[in-house]
């Protein structure tokens, strides 16, 4: 009996620690530098000058949400109960949501279709697996869960598109990391609402040539950032503005 008690004692602890932490798996893709990483379903183009680096991982569809939780940043542990021989013990990474992994319906959820419905997947940039796992591992089962983003300085948006068709590209955005809504407004144009046309790239059909361009941005928790001055009149389709704002 006293056994017993220790026992349910010992793992209620466990349960504790591991409070707000889910099970998945994870994998790698990419080389060591993040070749094979760079683009990906968010749009954020260069890892590295969009502020993730090697950072980052693809999600699956449980995950992703269609993009919903592009820029999300999550922290993941190899569950070294289940894979001891396989997991850096104690480690812990935190890596931002920039890619899909799609799923492969062709193979078995448990062989290659990783990605598959309703597995809860992370295809890492290699360097982050590497943190928290071997390289001969291959596939390992994780835990994780949704953190703050922490990112250094300010929300930086790129102007792509053309006229009439501005398609803004919103980055390196802390705390939630993740965007719900966009407006923009030109000089001459009122506060419009932009449309998320694919990952973190918003559309405008405003003619906003010529004007300086400010935006709001609300985050998932519902929060809203107001930046004036990020866009000078005179930009160019294809450049990039970083605000001085960020959520923390
Ligand atoms: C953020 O902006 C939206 C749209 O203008 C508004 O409905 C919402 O109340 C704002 N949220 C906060 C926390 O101010």
């Amino acid at each position: 009996m006293m056994m017993v008690v220790c026992v349910l004692a010992s793992f209620i602890v466990k349960g504790k620690l591991v409070q707000g932490w889910t099970a998945g798996h994870a994998t790698f893709y990419g080389g060591s530098d993040a070749t094979g990483t760079m683009g990906g379903a968010c749009g954020y183009g260069n890892m590295y000058s969009a502020g993730y680096g090697t950072n980052t991982a693809a999600l699956s569809n449980a995950l992703f949400n269609n993009g919903v939780v592009c820029g999300a940043c999550y922290q993941i542990r190899c569950d070294d109960k289940k894979a001891p021989q396989w997991c850096l013990s104690g480690k812990s990474f935190t890596i931002t949501a920039t890619n899909f992994c799609p799923p492969n319906n062709a193979l078995p959820n448990d062989n290659g279709g990783w990605c598959n419905l309703p597995l809860q997947h992370f295809d890492m940039a290699q360097p982050a697996f590497l943190q928290i796992a071997k390289y001969k591992a291959g596939i390992v089962p994780v835990v994780y869960r949704r953190v703050s983003c922490k990112k250094t300085g300010g929300i930086y948006f790129t102007v792509n598109g053309r006229d009439y068709f501005e398609l803004v590209l919103i980055n390196n955005v802390g705390g939630r990391g993740d965007i719900t809504a966009t407006w923009i407004k030109g000089s001459n144009t009122e506060w419009h609402q932009m449309k998320r046309n694919w990952g973190e790239n918003w559309q405008s059909d405003s003619y906003l040539n010529g004007q300086s361009l400010p935006f709001r941005v609300t985050s998932s928790n519902g929060r809203n950032l107001t930046m004036l001055n990020v866009v000078p009149s005179n930009w160019q389709f294809g450049q990039t503005f970083a605000s001085s704002l960020n959520f923390k």
